[in-house]
């Protein structure tokens, strides 16, 4: 394997050849969604050329091959995150999806009075799904703090946690604030009171290894998208006990073992969260992002990636008036900010009249917003295959921004 060269994993993302508005694009808003690989995307066509039928239905040739490259994927996905059997591991839409499930059939084995503890740089899709299950089960929704340096308020952690206690459920980074949070300590005093722990991995997966054995959370959540793989697929991993002892999500086709008018008994897991016709190109896309992924030197671009985001801090501290909106200690090359009292749907803008795509907003984080007092954040968020030249050129066309706004 060649060591990483950020120059040649560029020619294997074509859309990073792309002019836009008549400049070369930057693209600065992984943490929204990634690019994708040639190979990803020729699989798919591949795919649909080759193999496609429906999957665990037929008895011929293409479904019997389309469940093979379905289930491979599922084999790609246990092995990438160091899963000891792909039964632990669900397809799902998407880090939204795998949360509501969890929240959902985890939730229907609570009783009133349980308690969940997110923290409060929670992505919405890591608290409305909570919100609901308290709503319809009488269960108490706490909240761990974020101190002005975007870290957790890890004071507060022993005062929260309880053998009330049922599920700890956080984000591993934070998409907004940069922040890679001590997962493994928390997983440890959870599962010290007798909690589970959800890790959302939607910002982590593509920046950092992650193993689920050695971190030891009971359930982990991630999109594909964000990890140079198509949208609408993602993946809750959970420890095979719990899917067992967890009631179905959803009813339908594929989760079942035998249906009667009078009962139906369900598939074995992980099918048994699997209803209905799954994502099957997106899953097999999916498999083939973590073949890239392997067949790369991914501690040589882990190491790319953090001299980019620690050279975007730095320069980022010549501008006056910058403010970062977080600034822990240990950060993934996503940086949010703002300037002055400029607009960030202003700056965005005039970013992107130069070819450059950052994301504006709240982020999906209102309470985070909320607690800052501010409305919104620009959000540079970086992936591998971005160059310190691209970083150069986004401190230019920012001062550019600034100086046409001021
Ligand atoms: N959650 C994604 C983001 O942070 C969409 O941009």
């Amino acid at each position: 394997m060649l060591p990483f060269d950020v120059h040649e994993i560029r020619k294997d993302f074509p859309i990073l050849l792309e002019s836009v508005h008549g400049k070369p694009l930057i693209y600065f808003d992984n943490g929204a969604s990634s690019q994708k690989p040639t190979r990803v995307i020729d699989r798919i066509t591949h795919y649909y050329e080759h193999e496609h039928s429906n999957v665990h239905r037929g008895v011929h040739y293409l479904s019997f091959t389309a469940t093979q490259a379905y289930e491979a994927a599922r084999q790609a996905v246990a092995r990438f995150i160091g899963s000891s059997t792909p039964q632990e591991i669900v397809f799902t839409k998407g880090t939204t999806d795998g949360i509501n499930t969890v929240a959902y059939s985890f939730g229907e084995t609570l009783k009133a009075g349980d308690e969940i503890l997110i923290t409060g740089m929670e992505h919405h899709s890591n608290i409305v799904p909570w919100q609901l299950l308290c709503e319809r089960r009488g269960l108490i929704l706490k909240v761990l703090p974020v101190l002005e340096n975007g870290t957790l308020d890890l004071a507060k952690l022993d005062h929260l946690l309880s053998e009330r206690t049922a599920i700890v459920s956080l984000v591993h980074v934070s998409n907004t604030l940069g922040t890679v949070n001590p997962v493994k300590e928390i997983i440890e005093k959870a599962h010290a009171v007798g909690a589970k722990v959800l890790l959302d991995a939607a910002q982590s997966i593509q920046h950092l290894p992650i193993n689920v054995q050695a971190l030891d959370c009971d359930f982990l959540v991630f999109s594909g998208h964000k990890v140079f793989a198509p949208t609408g697929i993602g993946v809750l991993y959970a420890k095979h006990a719990l899917l067992e002892s967890m009631p179905p999500y959803q009813g339908g086709g594929d989760m079942i073992e035998r249906v009667t008018f009078e009962k139906t008994t369900y598939a074995p897991v992980p099918l048994k969260f699997e209803a209905g016709t799954p994502n099957i190109s997106g899953a097999i896309a999916l498999g083939e992002a973590f073949a890239f992924l392997e067949s790369i030197d991914l501690p040589g671009a882990y190491e790319h990636e953090a001299t980019l985001g620690k050279y975007l801090r730095l320069r980022m501290k010549e501008i006056p008036g910058v403010r970062f909106i977080g600034d822990a200690p240990e950060t993934c090359s996503t940086l949010s900010f703002l300037v002055g009292n400029l607009h960030p749907s202003d700056l965005g803008t005039l970013l992107d009249q130069q070819g450059i795509a950052v994301r504006t907003g709240h982020h999906c984080t209102q309470p985070l917003m909320t607690q800052f007092q501010i409305p919104g954040t620009v959000r540079a968020s970086l992936a591998f295959y971005n160059t310190l030249k691209e970083i150069d050129n986004f401190i230019h066309a920012l001062e550019r921004a600034i100086k046409l706004l001021a």
